[in-house]
């Protein structure tokens, strides 16, 4: 939900070229994360000159308007700072003047750039439009800027840290943002509360430390006696928090200004060394220059400037680590490319196979049958005699927990719920200290799983995550978890993330309910299962065309029906969702999975309907017209499914079926199969969704669909 990047440039002499292409393909990496607009701003060729560009589509349109407007490519810059960003809309439609950068005047005085969402920019613009200030936007961040000015011009002599941090205390909401200022020229100062930040450094030498100081700038309790003091000073002085307007701060004392302690990143003889900083909301999009990264956690300000990396703090400081580790990413340039594939969804699809085994390495070990999750050893005994597991999510992250509630509530007995984030806070669910709560999330990031994990901190509950993205906030912010380890997800439509979420919380269940000696036959079972799953991939994998075949029956076609039952109705659930466009396909029998795709993807209403809830009401729907997917996979309900098949075949329907290969209880001529390999009822699941996936797909494409970047949908949803 918006992604944003920045480029910082010390003593590296580059040319307006390099820095527009540098920024405009960070953007592109960046471009799942909201693509319906997209803008950056960098020097002009005058002091104190901003040039920006904005346009409304995706990041190559921003880059043809940049063509077209031809400004000067050769101009070089041995210090410059740029920013830049793409847009998922929240406040405002998308259009070139609500698209960022923001600036705080015409003259682009200081301009920002930000992910999340302020929700006190009403109040904050009508304090400042009393000052005077005219709004061009729509947006809510354009406050962010017009505040920086308003701050600045009361108190020109205050340096830029001091001035973010007075800005950032008045903002309520969600934010990751870059600020530039044609006052501070070549540096640039990021603020993260609630949304993702990372930041990569390119040095030219071989780099000095592997780690940043952070300076703890609040309550003083961290500095040193002249830096509390000047902490206590800026606090007393600070109007705006007391009330709008009640005076803002009052010029700092110049002995008592921002002087940073953490000098990160100088050479030997103490002096700047040249260096490039790569900010953005992703690592994906810093792979490709350098693999050495630092992430922000909330309240942090990174503030770069003459090739110097400093951190400083707002907010409280109890239990907040003063380390920064710089971390050397793993993810490998052409894990964020496209490879063979056309899209994507195409690919993660085909990497299943493979993040799924890495989703095991070095905790299944099939031989000796045993489970290791590292992340949750300290805290499982503690978890088994937990009050209640309760798996909050959004989304394809929902379903999976769907998905695996069974398997939860057989191996460990536990009373099992799983949640919708957002229901879940809005019912404010009762939660407790003893209860431990599974926070489920490919990006980490999405804004209602994190407020749900806020209220359960809150309220004293032992937190877990299930996350993909390494130092995202879920997996900052959990007492324990687990990495999924699916490797970046790109395309919109989740799909690798949910099987290796499904993996990865059966493994979980499989180690709470490792003293259980009534489970032990059981959890051999499923761990032999789990050992074949990635070969029963590739199995179905292959059945790739005959599906994109079936799938161009359905090309005109309005609606679906997925039905499932028992674990698959959450498989038709989370199918549904991928389907074509303006028709409705019903699932049969279906897990969640499956119908979410195919809306989400494909446009094509798509419901999953429970097969045992058919003939209480939706059997009438049912003709030979309407298409049907039926999930009738055997399994010991397998017999109550086929009721089902039954009501329909009574009704001149002729669905699809996915069925185990082999299975002679569908004839052919009655039905479409997809046939896929038998598993241990609870992993049946995992297989059963690999061809909604590829179905979803098909149709989308069969219908010339955006298929990695979905109309109106964002990968990571930062907002509530
Ligand atoms: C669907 C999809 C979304 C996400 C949901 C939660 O394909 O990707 O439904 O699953 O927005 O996102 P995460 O898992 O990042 O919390």
């Amino acid at each position: 939900m918006c992604g944003i990047f920045g480029y910082i440039n010390y003593f590296v002499e580059k040319d307006r070229k390099y820095i527009i292409d540098t920024l405009v393909n960070g953007l592109s990496r960046l471009e799942y994360r909201g693509y319906d607009s997209a803008g950056l701003a960098v020097d002009g060729d005058k002091k104190n000159e901003v040039l920006a560009f904005k346009e409304v589509g995706k990041v190559a349109k921003l880059k043809a308007l940049i063509e077209e407007e031809k400004p000067d490519l050769t101009k070089v810059f041995d210090n410059h700072a740029g920013i830049a960003h793409t847009r998922w809309a929240t406040h405002g439609p998308p259009s070139r003047v609500n698209c960022h950068p923001h600036r705080s005047d015409p003259k682009w005085q200081f301009a920002v750039v930000h992910n999340g969402i302020i929700t006190n920019y009403k109040e904050l613009k009508a304090f400042l439009e009393t000052k005077g200030f005219r709004f061009e936007t729509e947006t809510d961040t354009e406050a962010i800027a017009k505040l920086a000015k308003y701050i600045y011009d009361e108190h020109s002599s205050i340096d830029f840290t001091t001035l973010v941090k007075a800005v950032i205390k008045e903002l309520q909401g969600a934010f990751g943002l870059l600020m530039k200022s044609v006052h501070f020229p070549g540096e640039v100062v990021a603020a993260r509360k609630g949304s993702p930040l990372v930041i990569g450094v390119r040095t030219a030498k071989k780099m000095k430390v592997d780690f940043v100081d952070v300076e703890f700038a609040e309550d003083g309790a961290a500095l040193p006696a002249e830096r509390a003091s000047q902490n206590v000073a800026l606090k007393k002085q600070s109007g705006l928090s007391a009330g709008l307007g009640a005076g803002l701060l009052a010029p700092p004392d110049k002995s008592l200004l921002h002087r940073s302690q953490s000098r990160a990143f100088l050479s030997d003889d103490g002096l700047p060394q040249a260096a490039e900083f790569f900010l953005s909301s992703d690592p994906s999009a810093i792979i490709e220059h350098t693999k050495k990264v630092l992430y922000l956690e909330d309240d942090d300000i990174a503030h770069i400037h003459e090739g110097q990396l400093n951190i400083h703090r707002v907010g409280k400081t109890d239990g907040i680590s003063n380390v920064r580790a710089i971390q050397t990413l793993e993810i490998e340039l052409q894990e964020i490319m496209k490879g063979r594939f056309d899209h994507f969804m195409q690919k993660e699809i085909f990497e299943q196979p493979e993040s799924v085994i890495n989703a095991m390495r070095g905790r299944l070990n099939a031989k000796e049958k045993t489970v290791t999750l590292g992340g949750l050893r300290q805290y499982i005994t503690t978890i088994r005699r937990c009050r209640r597991l309760i798996f909050i999510a959004c989304g394809t992250s929902f379903h999976s927990c769907m998905a695996v509630r069974g398997a939860f509530e057989e191996l460990t007995e536990l009373p099992i719920s799983v949640e919708l984030a957002s229901d879940f806070l809005d019912r404010q669910a009762p939660v407790f200290r003893d209860d431990t709560c599974v926070f489920v999330s490919q990006s980490g990031e999405t804004a209602d799983s994190l407020m749900a994990l806020r209220y359960c901190l809150e309220r004293g509950a032992l937190t877990v995550g299930f996350v993909n993205v390494v130092g995202s906030s879920i997996s900052l912010m959990t007492h324990c978890g687990v990495h999924i380890n699916a490797g970046p997800e790109i395309g919109v439509a989740s799909t690798k993330a949910y099987t290796s979420q499904f993996v990865c919380m059966i493994m979980f269940a499989l180690s709470l309910s490792e003293d259980r000696a009534s489970k032990t036959q059981r959890r051999l079972e499923i761990m032999d299962g789990l050992a074949k799953v990635s070969d029963q991939f590739k199995e179905i994998l292959k059945l790739d065309q005959s599906i994109k075949e079936l799938c161009l029956k359905f090309k005109d076609q309005k609606s679906l029906l997925l039905l499932g039952r028992g674990a698959q109705h959450a498989t038709a659930l989370e199918g549904e969702f991928t389907f074509s466009t303006n028709d409705t396909f019903f699932l049969v029998n279906m897990n969640i999975l499956g119908a979410l795709k195919i809306k989400e993807i494909s446009y094509l209403h798509c419901e999953a309907v429970m097969s045992g809830e058919l003939k209480h009401g939706v059997l009438a729907l049912v003709d030979e017209n309407l298409p049907i997917v039926m999930i009738l996979t055997r399994d010991d309900i397998f017999a109550k499914s086929l009721n089902a098949y039954q009501q329909v075949i009574a009704r001149s329907g002729r669905p699809i079926v996915i069925c185990n290969t082999g299975d002679k209880e569908f004839p052919g001529e009655k039905t479409d199969k997809i046939e896929v390999p038998h598993t241990v009822d609870i992993l049946q699941g995992l297989l059963n969704v690999i061809p909604l996936q590829l179905m979803a797909y098909w149709l989308a494409v069969a219908e010339g669909l955006n298929v990695d970047f979905p109309r109106n949908l964002a990968k990571s949803v930062t907002v509530e």
